[in-house]
This record gives C-alpha cells, structure tokens and sequence, in this order.
C-alpha cells in the first residue's frame, strides 16, 4: 500500500527522503519518487520498480542545507504502475504526493481540462495540485490556497504539497488515511504516513485526527481542524522499537491485517463499479467467449474462497462451477475441456502446488486466469489474464486480508459474467452492486466486538474439539474460522456442512465439543437453526454468531443487521479470524508465526 514521508530541515534532505521510503517498503508498491525544493528549485526523481531503482537514479544528486521535501511509495489502484503515475505529481510550480482516494476527481479534472490543464497521469491524485494552482491564482495566500482546495475534495486522502510561492513551507492534509508529523530539538520536522520512518530522528510526533490540514515551516506548525479551528499540536514520545511501530500499535500483524480488512477491500473495488455494471480493464469481455465452465483450482485459504466463489458463480452467473484442491489435482489425471475457464487462487502467486496445476491447463490448452495478491509474481506471468487482489502485503502466516479481498473480487466476477451471460436483471445487478459498495463497512471492527470475542476467548481453551458449521457460503467460511483456529492455536477444529452433522460427527457431542455455529439471517436460517438444536440437544458446547438472538446456545456473538447474506458472511469473516486470534493469543502462542507453517509454501 502507498506511503508517504516528508522533511522540512537543514540535513541531507535527499537520504531522509530515500530511508523514510525504505521503512515503508514493507507495505508494498511498484513504483516510488521524491521531489526536493532547495534554493527556489524543484528536483524530481521517479521510478518503476524497487527503491534501488530510485536510489540510482539519484546517485549523482546530492543535498545539503536548508531543504523541503516529500516523497511516496505507490501501490498502483488508478492507473498502471508507470512513472508518469508514480507520485510526487506535479503542476506549473509544487508537487503533491497523496494517500487515498479523491472520489471526486473525475468531475474536478473535467472542470480544470476545460480551463485548458493538461494532464500527465492517470491517477486521481494529480487533480489536487492542479486544483491547488488554480486556487493559487484567486487566494491571497498559498495556504488559503491549500485549504480551498481541500474543501474541495471528496474522499479519503493523506496529502503533503510543496509549492515555490511558499518554497520553506510544507502543506499537509489528512482525512480517513494515516498521517503523523515529528520534531526534534534541531527543528527539523519530519512527516510520514506511519511511524517507522520517524524513529531515530524525530524525539515527539503529533498523530492528526480525520479533517486535520495545515502548514509546518521552521517557525511553526500550524494546524487546523475540519471546521477551520486553530489546533494546539499535541505531541507525545514515538516508540523505539522499528517492529512494533510496523504494526501500528498492534500487537500482531495477524491483528493489524484483520482490521485493516475495511480499507484493503475499498481498495479492491476502487474503479471497478458502476451504477450498473463491473468493471475489469484487465480482462477482455471476449475472453469469456465459448466459456461453458469454470474450474477452480487453489490451497488452504485461497481454496477456501475458491469454494465460496463457487456458490456465486452459479448462483449469480449461471456457469457450471467445480473446485479443486491444487495437490489433489496434480496427480488424478484430470479430464480438461476446452471450454473450460482454468482459474486459479493465490495470494502469493508462488505456491507450488497451484503453479503446476497452472502449467497443467496451459498445456491441455485451457484458457486461464489468476486472482492473486502479488503482481509479477510466477502465476501472474504465466496466466492468460490476471485480476490483481489489493490487499498489499501479507506478513501473518495466518492468511485474513487476502481471502477477504479474494471473496470480493470473486463476488464482483460472478456479477460481471452474469452480465456478459444476461443471466441477471440490471435492477438486481445493480441492487448486488450497491451491497458490494457495503462490504467496506461491514468488516469494520468495533471495541465492542473486539472486547467481547476477547472476554470470551476464554472459555474455548481445551475441550476435544471444534466443528465450525454453516450452510452454503457459510460452509467455506466454516472451514476457513477452522483452518485459522488451527493454524494458530493448534487445537483441532473442522469445518463442516450443517446438515452433515448429522451423518457422523454428532456422535463426537458433549460439552467438551465446541460448535462454532455460523446462523447468517438471509440464507436458510431455519434449517441451520434446526442442525444447531441438534447439537445442543446433544449437550455440545454452542457458541453462535447471528444477527438473531438464539436461545439454544451457551454463547452468542451478534453481527450487526444487515439486507443480504453475503453481508452476514463478511461480519461473521471477521468473528472467526478475531476468535481464533483471542484464543491463541491466550494459549500465548506466536500468532504470526505459528510453528511448521511457512508463508509461501514453494515446495510441493
Ligand atoms: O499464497 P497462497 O494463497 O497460494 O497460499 C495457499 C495456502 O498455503 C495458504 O492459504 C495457507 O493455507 C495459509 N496459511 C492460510 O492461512
């Protein structure tokens, strides 16, 4: 995900630039830059790729004395991976790098392309300083300037501008992105998107709040809240430790990816919805031509959603739909048809198993396609066409941001061929995709659910076992709150099909057996209802999830109302990965690191 740093200050201006950057590698980007105003002058450096990339294109360019400047790291959403795209953007005379989406940007870069402003990007970043010079000609002042054009965007965004009319003078904005700046005894000022790029050079850091913009110089920091107030900075000691400040004061990266689900899945839908369609410029709507299924191929989580995907793609799409395991397909002599759309999962692109199977339907001929999380990753090459998951690194072994924005993108690709296939009403199309634009909210996680799902945690510590139940999408997802209570807190636990109880493992019921029961209101309520009272009669130990009240269990986690099922799926995605977090984190296991598990399983 992109990042951003800034100085203001008389050091090598340049190397702070390009350490700050470094620290925010870890988020992931594709391209990265830097823009330095010294002596009245703008230098500006680009490049695709690695900071190594940059940090060669600047070694001839040296720094010293007083010096503003500001730099960013990019994970392209608008627009590809260029350097035309790579921020710092620029206008007649300042440069801007930003965090976030401008929602608005579509009609501001219509009103300025009208006034005669030629664009150079795709990105929707580039309208904030050409908006900000435009307001430069009216205003009295560049800040008066700066705040106008605020007030004027839309959306989520971190901003620094940098602007010759204020050439010791750095601007900043922040609202719904992270952004924090620090100060030392030598008056330098330092900004940055997180705090690892300040450790080591600032002593105190103020964190701005939602609405916060302003300006920092050497005399001053001026900051002013949404409703134009003057704000006192309020500054208090940065943390020393590098790893703990990557997780952005949680305690886990397995913590840190599960609530920072809300804005990796607005991130995968950025660009992609209409009113009444979806939108892959990746894809070529021919692609699906003589397309009469769809195989899915993947491991562990990503297998998982895979499975998810298939309930939607018949449901929505109307397309025979079959799931495999990537280790179990390899060796069966598998029967492939030509008019069988090969996809596969991962969110890693490198997991061995999937990558054969990969070369297996390239070589029988199959048209392919990948849902992955790592561009040029092996899978990402070799496939046919990609669709690129946005949820930037990874780094709990225990996989949550990823399958969440697997599911999403699989939902949205059910929709999309449903409508290549006119398998769906444009009305309900367009309902489906105003339940998408929820998805984002609905994974959101709350004190109070964190607290509870936390007070409870305590009670499912022994026990012989867990069945994690659930009909429909919410059989996958009862395997995935499996997996992930296994993985990290290696107690056993299964996912299983509600009505399949009943079959065979209800003779395993009685206290010491934990059913972690999924009971989504929208999607045969009644007859999951019915498998639990099953259970309980049996005296296993309930615990459910639900927007409903339900009397039969010993424990109960409600979900939060909502119009659609796949809404439920989402909130109760969000119990399980929490559940099996509290749990193990209360066995005092490594939960981003769980014993014999790898991240990028590479060998077969
Ligand atoms: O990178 P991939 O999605 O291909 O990885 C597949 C599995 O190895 C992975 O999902 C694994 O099951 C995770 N540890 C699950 O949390």
């Amino acid at each position: 995900m992109c990042g951003i740093v800034g100085y203001l200050g008389e050091k090598n201006t340049k190397e702070i630039l390009l350490d700050g950057l470094k620290e925010l590698e870890y988020r992931g980007y594709d391209s990265a830059g830097i823009a330095v105003l010294q002596n009245k002058t703008f230098s500006n450096y680009k490049a695709v790729g690695k900071l190594i990339n940059l940090e060669e294109k600047t070694k001839d360019f040296t720094t010293k004395d007083f010096a503003v400047g500001i730099g960013h790291t990019r994970w392209a959403t608008h627009g590809k991976p260029t350097e035309l795209n790579a921020h710092p953007h620029v206008g007649e005379n300042s440069y801007v790098v930003h965090n976030g989406i401008i929602e608005n940007y579509v009609e501001l870069k219509r009103s300025l392309e009208a006034d005669g402003v030629k664009f150079l990007s795709q990105t929707d970043t580039e309208v904030i300083v050409h908006q900000f010079e435009k307001n430069l000609k009216i205003e009295k002042t560049a800040f008066e300037a700066f705040s106008k054009t605020i007030s004027e965007l839309e959306g989520a965004y971190a901003i620094l501008l940098v602007t010759k009319s204020e050439d010791a003078t750095i601007f900043f904005a922040k609202h719904g992105s992270p952004m924090l700046v620090g100060i030392n005894q030598e008056n330098e000022k330092y900004f940055a998107s997180s705090d690892t790029p300040l450790i080591g050079h600032a002593k105190e850091v103020n964190y701005f709040e939602d609405g916060d913009y302003g300006f920092v110089s050497n005399d001053e920091i001026a900051i002013f809240s949404k409703d134009a107030k003057k704000q006192k900075p309020v500054f208090q000691a940065i943390s020393t430790n590098r790893l703990s400040a990557q997780k952005d004061g949680y305690r886990f990266f397995m913590e840190k990816e599960i609530y920072e689900q809300s804005d990796v899945i607005a991130d995968t839908l950025l660009g992609r919805l209409s009113e009444d369609a979806i939108h892959f410029d990746e894809l070529d709507p021919a692609f699906f031509d003589g397309i009469n299924e769809i195989k899915l191929c993947a491991c562990g989580t990503s297998y998982h959603s895979a499975l998810t995907a298939s309930y939607m793609f018949e449901r929505y799409a109307k397309i025979r739909c079959s799931v495999e395991i990537a280790s179990e397909f390899r060796y069966r002599e598998p029967l492939m048809c030509k008019d069988t759309l090969f996809v596969v999962i991962s969110q890693s692109g490198e997991t061995a198993d999937t990558l054969e199977t990969l070369k297996m339907a390239k070589k029988a001929g199959l048209k392919t396609l990948v849902v992955c999380n790592v561009d040029n990753s092996s899978m990402v090459r070799l496939a046919d066409a990609c669709i690129l998951t946005r949820a930037g690194i990874e780094k709990g072994v225990a996989s949550t941001k990823a399958f969440a924005t697997q599911v999403t993108v699989f939902w949205m690709l059910s929709l999309y061929i449903a409508k290549l296939r006119d398998t769906m009403t444009s009305k309900k199309l367009a309902h489906q995709i105003f339940l998408l634009r929820g998805v984002p909210g609905s994974v959101k996680v709350t004190d109070t659910m964190h607290e509870r799902i936390k007070r409870l945690s305590k009670r499912y510590l022994h026990g012989h076992g867990f069945f994690f139940i659930g009909r429909d999408v919410f059989f996958p997802l009862a395997l995935e709150g499996a997996l992930k209570l296994k993985e990290i807190s290696y107690l056993h636990a299964e996912g299983y099909p509600s009505g399949e109880m009943k079959h065979g493992p209800i003779a395993l019921a009685d206290p010491e057996l934990f059913t972690i029961a999924l009971l989504p209101q929208h999607l045969l309520y009644e007859k999951s209802k019915s498998n639990v009272e099953e259970l309980s009669a049996r005296d296993s130990t309930i615990c459910a999830i639900s927007a409903i009240e339900f009397d039969k269990a010993d424990d109960f986690i409600q979900i939060n109302q909502c119009e659609d099922y796949m809404l439920e799926f989402f909130q109760m995605m969000v119990v399980v990965q929490l559940l099996s977090l509290e749990i193990s984190v209360r066995l005092g296991n490594d939960v981003d690191m769980p014993r014999n598990l790898a991240k990028s399983v590479t060998v077969e």
